[in-house]
């Protein structure tokens, strides 16, 4: 949430820092702005997206080498032109940029209003920049010390960029629990929340760790110490994202571009992983913890959005493949709840962008509960995949639709992955079944791209129902998550309400809401449950529901019944969700772009929640 962008170094800094914001503009858009070190200090700043800020800042001195931009979700105060960042202290010569939120901000900003400071803004950000300062007048010492002995009374999360009229030559950034990355170039430095904005000019980054405070200074290159000040030495990796990567690739939206690169994102996932010739996975990053999760005597799987789901689908597979008992938990109720947790405990953390801060929060009470954590994300040196024990990353490459659809089926791989794992070390499987999942998933992509050819018969349905206002999604068994899934992509891009349900439950409650005028989504690609999914079709059928059934190839009574029959290829029913996932992402994308929407950048909403 927020996205913030620094560079420091010869060029013109304004371009830089537009377009990294442009590609962190999926962390939040609701106002932008940068401020500019030329001799003085410039700051823009208005309500609406980057180009708005381009719009607002024609004809404006935009000349400066150093500077700091930020594109805004927003947490305290409304969107608009005087809550947007930079916000600058009491004199004007500093200016702040932050990602996360300050707790105490209202004591602290009582106790400044107090000592004669006064504030413009509704943000927890301006109190901060007015500590710094107050600290560097009161205590004579430099910015960065200013920062650090600032942000020692501060409880809650930030990353900051600082930029001051009194140095010139200087960045001071600043972390904990939001995310920081420096990337280093030939005498220039470029700082933001992920590396999407760092990769077309450098590939080597440091990625600051919580309580780090970086200076990067045109003279001395980069330095970090953190808050207690002992100086850490940079530890500098190489990016594995390209630039294409980044880009739309001739798609019209990087959603549609993703659920397209499904095939390659899932052949990514697998690389290296299985091998169905010898019967064998090989998950390298929990190698060391393998032993914890065969001998675990439970696995719990927090999550939040899209993860979540996923994380369900997992507790399907290792409960029916691995015979281990699994808990799925919102991240956020787990924290909170004093849930029960032991040392025989697994916990797998499942982020894609690996920042979420709910989902770090739960994994750092698990950690301290003594359990092991393992970790499923996208993101490369993300927040999540270093504070847990080990972990497997997804290796989608970058997704930069809000609405998540190439991580969610990556995730799942990996879950499948680590569930047949752990189920031929337990002998929970049959022989002959193992090799048949195994060679089924090696043979996934492909069937995914089957399933990816619906998409004129999707576009159809779509056009027949874009304008319905409510939705109900049912599924079973395996399916009952992607049920959860379809209805989630559909309200976050295409606003329409909808609703997932188990198929039994509808009965208890959701069969009131079933008229004409009500499309209902049945996932009917279970063979364990065949029957009983012609029954709940009969039953909406019978109230007039208007019914898309998602079937197999080879189904002879639901088209029967349906108003549309979806078929998607035959594979085990444990891999079902990575490919009955498709027509869903297809569906809520096709009825988005037909209402209009902003499918990339869906109101309200976030790629990254780094708030709790
Ligand atoms: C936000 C995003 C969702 C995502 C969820 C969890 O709500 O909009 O697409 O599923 O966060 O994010 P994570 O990065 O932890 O998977």
């Amino acid at each position: 949430m927020c996205g913030i962008v620094g560079y420091i170094g010869k060029q013109d800094a304004f371009p830089i820092i537009i377009n990294g914001l442009k590609r962190l503009e999926y962390r939040g858009y609701d106002s932008a702005g940068v401020a500019l070190l030329n001799g003085s200090l410039n700051i823009y700043k208005c309500k609406g997206k980057v180009n708005d800020l381009i719009q607002f800042t024609k004809g404006k001195k935009l000349e400066g080498t150093i500077g700091i931009g930020h594109t805004r979700w927003a947490t305290h105060g409304p969107p608009n032109d005087i809550n947007a960042h930079p916000h600058t202290g009491k004199s004007d010569k500093l200016a702040i940029i932050h990602n996360g939120i300050i707790e105490n901000y209202a004591p602290l900003k009582e106790e400044l209003i107090k000592r004669g400071h006064s504030f413009e803004s509704d943000t927890d950000t301006e109190v901060l920049i007015h500590l710094i300062e107050e600290v560097m007048d009161k205590e004579q010492v430099s910015l960065e010390e200013a920062v650090r002995l600032a942000l020692q009374g501060v409880v809650g999360a930030y990353a900051i960029l600082v930029v001051g009229e009194d140095n010139p030559r200087k960045i001071v950034a600043a972390r904990k629990s939001s995310p920081l990355v420096v990337g280093i170039g030939e005498g220039e430095f470029f700082i933001a929340s992920d590396a999407t904005p760092i990769i077309e000019h450098t590939r080597n980054v440091v990625y600051l760790n919580d309580e780090e405070i970086a200076v990067i200074d045109l003279e001395n290159g980069l330095s970090i110490k953190n808050i207690q000040n002992q100086d850490k030495a940079p530890f500098v990796q190489e990016l594995e994202w390209n630039l294409e990567m980044l880009e739309k690739g001739g798609y019209d939206h990087f959603m549609l571009k993703e659920i397209h690169e499904q095939p390659r994102s899932i052949r990514d996932s697998m690389r290296g992983r299985l091998n169905p010739a010898i019967g064998n996975v090989r998950l390298g990053g929990i190698k060391e913890y393998k032993q914890k999760l065969v001998n675990a005597k439970r696995i719990i799987i927090v999550a939040c959005g899209t993860s979540w789901h996923s994380g369900l689908v997992g507790e399907y597979l290792f409960e029916d493949l691995a015979r281990i008992p699994v808990e799925v938990e919102y991240a956020s109720e787990f924290r909170y709840r004093n849930p029960i947790i032991d040392e025989d405990d697994v916990v797998i953390a499942i982020s894609q962008s690996g920042e979420t801060a709910d989902t770090l929060a739960a994994i750092n009470l698990a950690k301290s509960r003594g359990a092991t954590v393992l970790g499923i994300c996208n993101v490369v040196g993300s927040s999540i995949a270093r504070v847990t024990h080990a972990g497997a990353y997804t290796h989608a490459g970058p997704e930069i639709g809000v609405a998540s659809t190439k991580a969610f089926t990556a995730q799942l791989t990996i879950l499948t992955l680590m569930a047949l794992t752990a189920a031929e070390s337990r002998g929970t499987l049959r022989r002959s079944r193992y090799m048949q999942l195994l060679n089924e998933l090696e043979n996934i992509p492909e069937q995914i791209t089957a399933a990816l050819k619906l998409e004129e018969q999707i576009k159809y349905i779509a056009q027949e129902f874009k304008d319905a206002p409510n939705f109900l999604y049912l599924g079973r068994g395996y399916n009952f998550p992607v049920a959860l899934e379809g209805a989630l992509k559909l309200k976050e891009i295409s606003y329409i309400h909808a609703e997932g349900y188990p198929a039994a439950e509808m009965k208890h409650g959701p069969i009131a809401l079933i008229d004409e005028n009500m499309p209902v989504v049945v996932l009917a690609t279970n063979k364990s449950a065949y029957e009983k999914i012609v029954s709940n079709i009969q039953e909406v059928k019978a109230r007039k529901g208007r019914i898309i059934a998602i079937t197999h190839d080879d189904d002879t009574e639901i088209k029967k019944l349906a108003d549309h029959v979806i078929q998607i290829p035959i594979v085990a029913e444990p891999l079902t969700p990575i490919v009955s996932v498709i027509p869903l992402q297809l569906l809520s994308y096709h009825i988005a772009l037909l209402r209009d929407c902003n499918v990339d950048q869906p109101r309200n909403l976030a790629k990254s929640v780094t708030v709790e």
